[in-house]
């Protein structure tokens, strides 16, 4: 048996996340989905491709007949229409029909791409999300938010398509690179932030259990953000409402990213953006200035950035009018996420220019580098 967390939609089951240490939960999944007979195409790219495709295609041979697998270059510039379209026609070319199924293998960037190729082909067909990286582990893979980036602006295009199942083998972790397993954890603290206060203090705890990857800490700690991630998504599956607090540290997070020219990870650029979420909601009186402290230690327990060095007062102005450009905002009106005592995250849209200069400055004004 698999540890497993069912995700449900009106109180009715309509996917299951299932955690095991190897591949072999992809046989349940095959006969679960009555799929023996049917084709499969697993999606990857060229990093994953490397290390894992050999060990899932030989789980899925076992138990289907026909499976194919179709790599593309790895990284967020592939995130776009130009790769969908030859994953279309690899498809039409292998006579994919509405029963077939794809199979996402690999990070975010792979799953968004393979529930969008999922959502639109022969107007949607199954996927199957198999995370692995952390940060889709504990986010992108759960939800059914798909897409991918258009003329500059990221997850411009998509749907909301849900996946049958998402399947985590957590021993694939060994492969991702250290900057990319550190930037995961980013998410993992912006869950305890917005959600659970417990949960906050346990990841304080076992820091450094997780970062040298025990297997313990570091299963109980994505089990843990499945729950949350769940507890969110069940509650408002097409971002309505409260799916907006996952957003938390994003506004200014997504800016610096873009600012930042994509040199620094999502998860880094999260950090920093949480950071000044915390800020401005200290500057509120909504939190202590011992908690936002507590905060600002926890992202550097895990080795994330808590600083910005080399930025000059014309870079702010720049990040803030970023900021203005973010998909999320609605006419031009910013819906920031802040917090009230820590797990408590709520929507607010009148945090001012100000009040954001003013965050982004105090993580110069900390000192020190980002290094
Ligand atoms: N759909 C959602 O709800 C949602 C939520 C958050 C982020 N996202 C999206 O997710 C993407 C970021 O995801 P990501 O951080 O996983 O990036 P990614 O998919 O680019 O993966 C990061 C890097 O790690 C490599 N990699 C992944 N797993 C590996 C492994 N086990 N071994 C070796 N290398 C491995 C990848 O090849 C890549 O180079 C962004 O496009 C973002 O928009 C989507």
């Amino acid at each position: 048996m698999f540890d497993t967390i069912t995700i449900n939609k009106d109180n009715k089951p309509i996917y299951d996340i299932i955690f095991d240490s190897t591949f072999d939960m992809l046989s349940k999944v095959v006969n679960d989905l009555n799929i023996a007979d049917r084709k499969i195409c697993v999606i990857t790219d060229s990093n994953v491709c490397r290390y894992h495709i050999n060990e899932v295609l030989s789980v899925l041979r076992e138990n289907c007949g026909k499976v194919y697998s179709f790599s593309f270059e790895a990284g967020e510039q592939s995130k776009n229409l130009t790769v969908i379209e030859k994953m279309y026609a690899f498809l039409i070319e292998k006579h994919f029909d509405r029963n077939d199924v794809v199979f996402a293998l690999g990070g975010g960037v792979v799953g968004d791409m393979t529930g969008f190729l999922a959502a639109t082909y022969l107007r949607g067909i199954r996927f199957v999300q198999i995370p692995t990286s952390l940060l889709a582990m504990v986010d992108s893979s759960i939800g059914g938010k798909t897409g991918v980036d258009f003329n500059g602006y990221k997850n411009m295009v998509g749907a909301f398509h849900m996946p049958s199942y998402v399947c985590i083998n957590t021993s694939v972790l060994k492969t991702l690179p250290e900057r990319e397993f550190i930037s995961g954890f980013a998410e993992i603290i912006k869950h305890s932030i917005i959600k659970d206060r417990e949960y906050f203090d346990y990841l304080k705890k076992y820091s450094e259990a997780a970062l040298k990857k025990d297997h313990e800490a570091l299963t109980s700690i994505i089990y843990k953000s499945c729950l949350i991630k769940k507890s969110v998504v069940e509650e408002d599956p097409t971002e309505k409402g409260i799916r907006a607090f996952l957003n938390f540290g994003h506004t200014i997070g997504h800016a610096i990213e873009k600012f930042s020219d994509f040199k620094l990870l999502h998860g880094e650029c999260v950090a920093l953006g949480s950071i000044c979420a915390l800020y401005i909601s200290m500057k509120r009186g909504l939190i202590s200035e011992k908690e936002y402290n507590y905060a600002c230690d926890l992202f550097a327990a895990y080795k994330l950035p808590v600083t910005l060095n080399s930025i000059s007062h014309s870079d702010i102005d720049t990040i803030i009018n970023i900021t203005k450009s973010d998909k999320k905002s609605d006419n031009n009106t910013i819906k920031f996420i802040l917090t009230g005592p820590i797990g408590n995250a709520f929507a607010d849209k009148s945090v001012s220019d100000l009040e954001m200069a003013e965050a982004i400055s105090s993580l110069i004004v900390i000192g020190g580098s980002n290094e």
